[in-house]
Formats: C-alpha cells, sequence, structure tokens
C-alpha cells in the first residue's frame, strides 16, 4: 500500500518464568488488580493481556503460565512480543521453566529483563538467582554483562517503579513503530467459544488499526467484527498497533498464535479462509509457507 506511514507503537510485553515465581502477582501490583485471587489453584492457565499506562506512555503486557504443561503459550508468548521480562523468585532461584523461558526468548529474538521477585522474604538470596543466570549468558551491569536485573516485590511493590522504568528505556531503545493507516493484521492470542457469544478470540493487533464492523480472516475461520472488548471489558470501537482486544464475529474458533488479517471486503475475508483450508490440506507439513505468503499479501 505504497509509502507506509510508521509512528511509534507500546512495546509488548511478555511475563515469563517458573510456575508461582509471582509473574501474575507482579502484573496485580503494577496494575493494583487481583486477578491471582480469581484463578483456579493459584495457577495461571491462559494467556492475560492487560495494557498499563505509566506517565502517559502505554505498555501492553502478556502474563503466561508458568506451570510446565503450558509450554506451547509460553512459545506464543515469546513470538509476539518485543521484550520478556524474566520472573525469579529471590528465594527459589532458576528453575526449569525458567530456563524454558530463556531459551523461548532467546529464540524468538527479544530482549530479556530480568525481574528477581520475593525480595521481601528473608530467604531471598539476590546474589544467588545472578549467580545462577551467568550460566545461561544473562550477566548483570555490574558484573560487566548488559542484562537488565530488577530485584522486586510484588507484595511491598519494592522496586517496581524501576522495573517498569527499565522496560521504557529499553523499549526506547528498540524505536517500535507500526502503520496504525492501513487494514488491520496480528496475533490470535487465545480463543474459546461462549455459550452465549459464540467464538470468542483475544487478538494482538500489531499493524493497522481494526475496527467494528471489519472483515476478519483467520486461519480457516472468517467474519465480520461484531463488537471489541478492551482488557477492562470495555467496549470499543477500534483498535490500533500493540493494543489487545477481544473480538466477537468470527464463524468458529481459530487456533492460538494464528496470524489475523483484516481484508477490505466480505468476500475476500472468506477466499482468504478457503485458501487456508485448502492450502492446509495439500500442505500439512509446511505450515510455515503459508505464513511467510502471507507477509507477502498482507
Ligand atoms: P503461575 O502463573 O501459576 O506460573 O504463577 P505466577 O508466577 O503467576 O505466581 P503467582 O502470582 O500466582 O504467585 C505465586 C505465589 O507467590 C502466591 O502465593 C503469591 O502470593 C506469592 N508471591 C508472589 N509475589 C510475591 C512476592 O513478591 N513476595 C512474596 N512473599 N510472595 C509472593
Ligand atoms: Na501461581
Ligand atoms: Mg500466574
Amino acid at each position: 500500500d505504497g509509502a507506509e506511514t510508521l509512528v511509534p507503537r507500546p512495546p509488548v510485553v511478555c511475563v515469563m518464568g517458573h510456575v508461582d515465581h509471582g509473574k501474575t502477582s507482579l502484573l496485580d501490583a503494577i496494575r493494583d488488580t487481583h486477578v491471582i485471587d480469581r484463578e483456579a489453584g493459584g495457577i495461571t492457565q491462559h494467556i492475560g493481556a492487560y495494557v498499563v499506562t505509566i506517565n502517559g506512555q502505554k505498555i501492553t503486557f502478556l502474563d503466561t503460565p508458568g506451570h510446565e504443561a503450558f509450554t506451547a503459550m509460553r512459545m506464543r508468548g515469546a513470538n509476539s512480543t518485543d521484550i520478556a521480562i524474566l520472573v525469579v523468585a529471590a528465594d527459589d532461584g532458576v528453575m526449569p521453566q525458567t530456563v524454558e523461558a530463556i531459551n523461548h526468548a532467546k529464540a524468538a529474538g527479544i530482549e530479556i529483563i530480568v525481574a528477581i521477585n520475593k525480595i521481601d522474604k528473608p530467604s531471598a538470596n539476590i546474589e544467588r538467582v545472578k549467580q545462577e543466570l551467568t550460566e545461561y549468558e544473562l550477566i548483570p551491569e555490574d558484573w560487566g554483562g548488559s542484562t537488565i536485573f530488577c530485584p522486586v516485590s510484588a507484595h511491598t511493590h519494592e522496586g517496581i517503579d524501576n522495573l517498569l522504568e527499565m522496560i521504557l528505556l529499553t523499549s526506547e531503545v528498540l524505536e517500535l513503530k507500526a502503520n496504525p493507516n492501513r487494514r488491520a493484521r496480528g496475533l490470535v492470542i487465545e480463543a474459546e467459544l461462549d455459550k452465549g457469544k459464540g467464538p470468542v478470540a483475544t487478538v494482538l493487533v500489531q499493524k493497522g488499526t481494526l475496527h467494528v464492523g471489519d472483515p476478519i480472516a483467520v486461519g480457516s475461520c472468517h467474519g465480520k467484527v461484531r463488537a471489541m472488548m478492551d482488557d477492562n471489558g470495555r467496549r470499543v470501537k477500534e483498535a490500533g498497533p500493540s493494543k489487545p482486544v477481544e473480538i466477537l464475529g468470527l464463524n468458529d474458533v481459530p487456533n492460538a498464535g494464528e496470524i489475523f488479517v483484516s481484508p477490505e471486503t466480505d468476500k475476500e475475508a472468506r477466499a482468504f479462509a478457503e485458501t487456508y483450508v485448502k492450502e492446509s490440506r495439500e500442505k500439512l507439513i509446511e505450515d510455515t509457507k503459508l505464513k511467510m505468503s502471507l507477509d507477502d499479501l498482507y
């Protein structure tokens, strides 16, 4: 679509780490909410997407589960974001899913900021965590490395302002930009079938602006955006780059991690979904090919 006008967009930050190291608590502290109280067994089982405004600057956070069963979600989280916050509990140190999260973030080529959490605990050992992480090439600046380490406590809120400042500084260096003035394209973060509302998809807009009424296609699903809700459950009419929204209007439940596009017409959206079905039938194994051709088309 000719010359693209790129404008700054908020960073998308994925919070990752071992189970119960305090990812959701940290986001609760940042947002002043109590999401953790509503989780079954205190275990996060989905990706939560939240927008936080700090001194007028927005940050989009994705909370990911730390339980070992949710590898795919952590991978999707890392693949859709600019920065990873690696949460490591100061009393527990580096654990299997800490290492897994480091590997996902490295594979995705995103910046890693280490948040050493639970520093309020008497058994906290910040130096030990730093030492353990050197094995994974995460070396603090005061030890001659280049990784930012932020000691924090989700309980006392100590260090949280500093962590947010570091996220904003890191994102400034990345000079994140997108064109809001084009048809929307982005990723499905998660999706489910709601008894009353039908297929509901949480999507992250990466380019362009998605509006209520826009045709949409993702994988073999298509439709028209019937309604959109922001992370506070408020109805919104449009969503620009880096904004997560819940959308209604798809004819079926798409797969998480899939790319969505918003073509000009309903006909194109349907054709997109049909092509996808045909292509995936023909190329069951090469699923990357379609994604690559998408890059050329949209
Ligand atoms: P999963 O999403 O299930 O992987 O867990 P999580 O990483 O989101 O951890 P969660 O926020 O559920 O916290 C796990 C436990 O650690 C809870 O009991 C929290 O109250 C506790 N916790 C979290 N942060 C802190 C902290 O800064 N200090 C102390 N003392 N406890 C904390
Ligand atoms: Na938990
Ligand atoms: Mg959690």
